[in-house]
């Protein structure tokens, strides 16, 4: 049912014009998959793959010039609300090549993305990250977002991460 209700946000999400923010292509894929591992010290490529072709629209993809700099995959998590089906989003990955850190792409990728969450009524943005991650952690904290849970074990064994949220609704 859950999957029903994705597939049909996602057919009516409305795109709209993003400052140096672009939704990902096929041919953007391995530059994607080699940041993700300089950023994780890991490759999913399956992930990376599976989340290009199911959530196209709402892979957002971020360039200086011609070049892919990062990217930030979000899933929607529809919840069901006395008010029927609540929108929300979860952050499922984000990173920025090493070249690029520090100069605001991460920053500027958010706030475009979250611009379009907005209008299309997302009504809360999910992540999970280490605890040890301060410069995720601070970028998040300056895009809005607040610290909601500590969880251990669920980002590596005795590891700690926080959940964290953003209404922007
Ligand atoms: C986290 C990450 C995406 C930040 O991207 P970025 O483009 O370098 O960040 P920005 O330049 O947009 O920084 C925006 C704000 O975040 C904070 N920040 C970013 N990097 C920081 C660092 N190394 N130390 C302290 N604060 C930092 C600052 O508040 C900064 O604002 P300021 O420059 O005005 O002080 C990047 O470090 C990265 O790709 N890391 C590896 C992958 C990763 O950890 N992803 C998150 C998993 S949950």
């Amino acid at each position: 049912m859950k999957d029903i209700i994705t597939n049909l946000f996602i057919r009516k999400w409305v795109q709209i014009e993003k400052k140096n923010v672009v939704s990902v292509e096929d041919s953007m894929l391995p530059e994607i998959i080699r940041i993700q591992a300089e950023g994780f010290g890991t490759k999913s490529r399956n992930g990376v793959r599976r989340y290009s072709k199911r959530m196209k629209k709402i892979f957002y993809v971020t360039k200086s010039y011609d070049q892919v700099v990062g990217y930030c995959i979000y899933y929607l998590k529809p919840v069901l609300s006395l008010k029927g089906f609540m929108k929300k989003s979860v952050i499922y990955s984000i990173s920025i090549d090493k070249n690029f850190r520090r100069k605001h792409y991460g920053e500027n990728l958010l706030r475009e993305s979250i611009k379009e969450m907005r209008l299309n009524g997302i009504s809360s943005i999910f992540l999970y990250v280490n605890a040890k991650n301060l410069p995720a952690i601070r970028l998040y904290e300056k895009m809005g977002f607040r610290k909601i849970k500590e969880i251990k074990d669920i980002c590596g064994l005795k590891e700690t991460c926080y959940e964290m949220e953003l209404r922007i609704l």
